[in-house]
């Protein structure tokens, strides 16, 4: 596949109206939790502090039984062709290659359905390695569902090697493949 032209930007009002866009038509940034309304009503009330929240590091995480825990520290980008394309995020624990039972991977990222097959998730994961290598990670646990083609090739194509296969994910009840990168 020839190298997708696109680049990593912090979340920003230039592309917050794609962003929102996308929302309407029922893309969801969190691929565990469908968050589009809830997320399109915070866009329409205020987009500036949509923006600041986003990238504010701060609340709680909820998971799939409703416990909340602490949000880890946070890198959030939005991919960007020029027009808004998807996102990526990154997580970690500073000082620590570890992560809480309750996060799968380092890295997580999705692309528009309409921008799929592009590219873009390949090269998304190839750029965010070395802000999780500045961060002082020198490797990155990435994980995915062990039927989802499309991101175990991601993985793979940026140097992942699998580790571990896991049979039911404790929070997805779903198999999973868990990859290790070196940044
Ligand atoms: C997984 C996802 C991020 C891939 O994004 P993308 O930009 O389409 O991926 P790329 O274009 O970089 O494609 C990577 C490889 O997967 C293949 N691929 C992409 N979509 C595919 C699909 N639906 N089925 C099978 N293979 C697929 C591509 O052909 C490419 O293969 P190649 O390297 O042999 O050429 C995207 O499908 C998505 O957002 N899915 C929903 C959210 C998600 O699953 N996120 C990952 C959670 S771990």
């Amino acid at each position: 596949m020839k190298k997708a032209s696109i680049a990593i930007v912090e979340p920003c009002a230039a592309l917050l109206p794609g962003y929102a866009d996308a929302l309407r038509r029922g893309w969801s940034p969190n691929t565990m939790r469908d968050v589009s309304a809830d997320e399109l009503a915070a866009v329409e009330a205020d987009g500036r502090a949509f923006l600041d929240d986003l990238t504010a590091n701060r609340g709680t995480i909820k998971h799939a039984d409703g416990s909340e825990t602490p949000r880890l520290p946070s890198r959030l980008f939005w991919i960007s062709d020029g027009e808004f394309s998807g996102s990526i995020g990154l997580r970690f624990q500073p000082g620590s290659e570890e992560l809480p039972h309750f996060v799968p991977g380092h890295i997580g990222y999705t692309i528009v359905p309409w921008k799929q097959r592009r590219g873009y998730a390949t090269a998304a994961l190839g750029l965010i390695l070395p802000v999780a290598r500045a961060e002082g990670l020198s490797r990155v646990t990435v994980s995915c569902d062990a039927d989802n083609e499309a991101s175990e090739k991601v993985i793979v194509a940026n140097g992942g090697v699998l580790v571990e296969e896991v049979l039911r994910d404790a929070e997805t009840g779903r198999a999973k493949l868990i990859f290790r990168i070196a940044t």
